[in-house]
């Protein structure tokens, strides 16, 4: 259960105080009925309804976002289109960020949060949540790439954590990280002299991209599908 002025401010972007004048002209709705009193609880499962719009009761938001290439992973930028302009309007809240980074040219599942933690949680790599990539190169995928992948390529910023190379065709492989280096596929083929030329990323955890996700598409997550992202 939360104070409804604080769902409102938090889940809307106004200030305690507005989110409190808001309610107390009655413009918000809970199950149907005008609520006046700020210190009134709510709880998840209970329909706010806003300025016309329904507000979401839950603590904190889950989206899955199919990232298309030409967007950037960040909240905003100044010249580029970032991934939050693919959140829709009806789950747009403040406090949104994307949960690490995909390169720009990098298609495929991104998590979109508002809970820091649970962004910390699937990303730090002492928590070990595996990261799976479809991945083509200009080079023929060699058994040499696997097992240094296998032991751990170094890069200019040390040594990375052993990853899996699976060849699934004559350029193409499915590489598993556990942890989110800069560049760091790219970087990892540029020691044998291959440029990769596809990279999506197809799984966190055990959360696979959803089949019906368009490229470009951004949903909720269950509590379900939120859980397997964090489940090895
Ligand atoms: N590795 C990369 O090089 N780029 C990404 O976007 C993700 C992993």
């Amino acid at each position: 259960m939360e104070r409804l002025d604080k769902i409102i401010s938090s889940r809307t972007g106004l200030s305690r105080k507005e989110a409190k004048s808001a309610i107390s002209s009655g413009k918000v709705f809970v199950n149907g009925a005008a609520i006046r009193s700020s210190e009134y609880k709510a709880a998840e499962t209970d329909e706010i309804i806003f300025d016309g719009k329904r507000i979401n009761g839950k603590a904190h938001t889950y989206l899955v976002l199919n990232k298309p290439k030409g967007y950037v992973s960040a909240t905003e930028d100044p010249a580029q289109k970032t991934v939050l302009k693919l959140v829709p309007p009806d789950l747009m809240r403040s406090g949104l960020f994307p949960a690490g980074r995909l390169d720009k040219d990098t298609t495929g599942l991104m998590i979109i949060t508002d809970d820091g933690d649970f962004a910390h949680r699937i990303l730090s790599p002492k928590k070990h949540v595996s990261k799976k990539y479809a991945v083509t190169i200009d080079l023929p995928v060699t058994n040499e790439m696997a097992v240094a992948f296998e032991k751990g390529v170094m890069l200019s910023d040390g040594v990375c954590k052993t990853a899996k190379l699976e060849k699934t065709g004559e350029y193409t492989s499915f590489v598993t990280l556990s942890e989110g280096r800069y560049h760091q596929i790219k970087r990892m083929f540029g020691c044998f002299g291959a440029k990769v030329t596809e990279l999506k990323r197809l799984s966190m955890g055990k959360f696979l991209l959803p089949d019906d996700l368009a490229e470009g598409e951004c949903r909720e997550l269950s509590e379900e599908e939120t859980a397997l992202i964090e489940s090895r």
